[in-house]
């Protein structure tokens, strides 16, 4: 499946009506480029409004009670639409695991390795994301992460769905799916990429051309 990574309600609602997305994440820094001087509840409940399944909301709070309180903020404002993404941490780790006890959808968020994200579907996270874009600034191969992550996950049964994130090529869509990712969550601009093809134009227009110049009897 794919997720749009965007908080533009106006990309959302144009990009939702090609029938190709089943949810939306959002981070602090798309939103901060985004919608600046909006508040964020309204922004929020913009994009729920124009989309469809899950919308990840991420916490800022970076204590246990704290995110708590945060999270339970986030998640009145739509329950059953609302995903809260929690940063990846040893208190990351209970938020995880009391959120998803008392059932509310869970993204565990900014994993970079195999050991990080098996513990938070052990946790209880509905997503497990993986960053696949900044894993691979630091050099390392984030391919056969994805797939011993989905090996295991089908292995011990794990209700988790892995979902990458930082999504900078088109390959990468592609080998992410390739490899075992259940969901990839991709800008407006690389969708975009996804359905442009130059052969495909050329194509069209050859096959309108040689209709608007066909002999009429
Ligand atoms: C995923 O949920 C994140 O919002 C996002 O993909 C992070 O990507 P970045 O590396 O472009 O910040």
């Amino acid at each position: 499946m794919l997720f749009l990574d965007s908080s533009d309600p106006k990309e959302i609602r144009d990009i939702f009506a090609w029938g190709v997305v089943s949810g939306v994440t959002t981070n602090p820094a798309i939103l901060a480029r985004e919608a600046p001087g909006a508040e964020l509840e309204t922004t929020i409940r913009l994009v729920c409004e124009v989309s469809r399944g899950h919308v990840s909301v991420e916490l800022l709070a970076e204590t246990e009670n704290e995110m708590m309180v945060e999270a339970e903020r986030y998640h009145s404002w739509q329950p059953d639409r609302i995903c809260i993404k929690v940063p990846f941490s040893e208190a990351g780790l209970r938020v995880i695991h009391r959120l998803s006890q008392r059932g509310i959808a869970v993204n565990a968020t900014c994993l970079m390795s195999f050991n990080q994200a098996y513990l938070a579907a052990l946790a209880g996270a509905t997503y497990v994301s993986i960053f696949s874009g900044r894993v691979r600034d630091m050099g390392y191969d984030v391919r056969p992460i994805i797939r011993e992550l989905r090996a295991i996950i089908d292995r011990e049964a794990i209700s988790s769905r892995i979902l990458i994130g930082s999504i900078r090529h088109l390959m990468d869509v592609n080998e992410a799916l390739q490899d075992g990712a259940h969901i990839v969550t991709v800008t407006p601009p690389i969708l975009r990429k996804m359905v442009w093809n130059p052969q495909t134009e050329r194509t069209i227009r050859e096959f309108n051309d040689l209709w608007a110049e066909r002999k009429q009897k």
